[in-house]
């Protein structure tokens, strides 16, 4: 029985972990997993069949576990009531009222508004690939940073709280990482850093209640659901939800496709001679890294999903890794190629009424650092081995060393 979805060590080697994932597309869509500490549950790895699953939200539902766990930290959390509602762990008739509070504001046509902020991050990452002189760690240096000042811009929220919100990310997604840890892994220990935060967003609610502005933690802080005000569990999920979703899946993809073009050359030259492809190759960016490993669904009636009988009960993990290497949907899906001609058929932000809404946002961001860096590079090898983050949930490098030569 394979441990690939269940093992975070399996995903710090994502050139093996997708090599195993097209062996077992020739097996089935769909796979019973069985392992010690987990409740058992489909893996969903078919592209068609993760699809087919999110276009039926009521059928199969976010609640009650929307995100893969053991069943001693499942209790665990439950006992010590270290509670978080956000729109992932929202299903109908609330999930549609919260979204829409911020749907309007993801919209390319008023994301676009972060385009001089974008274009200016990426000049940044420019002149300091040009400062570093030739040796530099592509994550560190470059890609951890960027979408978390895109994220602080979209809340609104100054500089100087960057440490804050890095910490965030890195509490509530990095302790699954074995290499990364720290102090704060015990329960006990979470529910002290999620009230941290909750002091710290509620003095955020205070400030934009007096006075308001046109960024997002105003739209938060004042938003308005049912006609009452949105109650504070639920502030405080959105707050949590903008502030970690876009930041290590962001920087994951960046990194990840910083590195392919690295291991494959001819690739970053295609891109030179083509800049116009460079859209296309960030989705093929985000096809290749998938930074969101999975989430899992519940289902509520008995189905057949292409094929497979599914019982009420079950529990879905919908691996979006596996679903954008499968070889029904992807020519040759172990191919990196930035001129692929359906890479947009991607489902590494998922489907359906949860689809990313941070999607817009995440390839303009990639769009326009690539646009920057890609015609810069003479040179670009990797330096070193890069080191990876070990989660069955959002993660991607830690560290990508590269020695490179600029263009003048
Ligand atoms: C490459 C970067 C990103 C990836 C791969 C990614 C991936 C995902 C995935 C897979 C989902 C769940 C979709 C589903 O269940 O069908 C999701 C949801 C979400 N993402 Fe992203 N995301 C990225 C960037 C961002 C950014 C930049 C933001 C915004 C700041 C963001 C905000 C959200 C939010 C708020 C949700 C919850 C939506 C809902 O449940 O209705 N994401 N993302």
């Amino acid at each position: 029985m394979t441990d690939l979805f269940t093992n975070p060590h399996r995903y710090g080697d994502l050139a093996d972990w997708r090599r195993e994932a097209v062996a077992l597309h020739a097996q089935g869509p769909i796979h019973r997993i069985e392992q010690p500490g987990y409740q058992p549950f489909l893996a969903v790895i078919g592209h068609d069949a993760v699809l087919d699953i999110e276009r039926r939200p009521d059928d199969f539902t976010n609640g009650p576990e929307p995100v893969l766990g053991t069943d001693e930290a499942i209790a665990m959390r439950k006992a010590q009531g270290a509670e978080i509602r956000t729109l992932i762990h929202m299903d109908a008739p609330d999930h549609g009222k919260y979204r829409r509070l911020t749907n309007d504001w993801f919209k390319p046509a008023s994301v676009r508004k972060m385009n001089d902020r974008l274009e200016h991050l990426s000049r940044e990452a420019v002149a300091k690939l040009e400062a570093l002189g030739g040796a530099a760690d592509f994550y560190r240096d470059i890609a951890a940073s960027y979408p978390l000042q895109v994220i602080l811009a979209i809340l609104g929220l100054p500089e100087t709280d960057y440490a804050r919100m890095n910490k965030l990310t890195q509490e509530l997604f990095g302790a699954e990482d074995p290499d990364l840890q720290r102090d704060v892994i015990s329960p006990e220990q979470m529910v002290e850093v999620i009230m941290d935060f909750y002091a710290y967003f509620a003095a955020l609610t205070v400030d934009r209640q007096t006075t308001p502005t046109d960024d997002l933690a105003s739209l938060i802080a004042n938003g308005i659901i049912d006609d009452v005000a949105m109650p504070d569990l639920e502030k405080m999920g959105y707050y949590v939800i903008v502030a970690t979703a876009g930041h290590d899946t962001t920087a994951a993809a960046m990194s990840g496709g910083l590195r392919a073009l690295a291991e494959y050359p001819d690739q970053l030259h295609l891109l030179q001679a083509n800049p116009e492809l460079i859209p296309n190759a960030v989705d093929e960016m985000i096809r290749w890294t998938a930074p969101v490993r999975h989430f899992m669904r519940t289902a509520h009636v008995d189905a057949e999903i292409a094929g497979y009988p599914i019982k009420a009960g079950e529990w879905l993990y919908l691996s979006y890794l596996a679903g954008n290497m499968d070889p029904n949907v992807f020519e040759d899906p172990l191919r990196f190629d930035v001129a692929r001609t359906n890479a947009d058929r991607h489902i590494a932000f998922g489907f359906g009424q949860h689809f990313c809404l941070g999607a817009q946002l995440a390839r303009m961001e990639l769009r326009s650092l690539f646009a920057h860096i890609v015609p810069r590079f003479k040179t670009l090898e990797l330096a070193g081995t890069p080191t990876t983050a070990k989660t069955t949930f959002v993660g991607g490098h830690k560290s990508v060393p590269i020695r490179y030569t600029l263009n003048a």
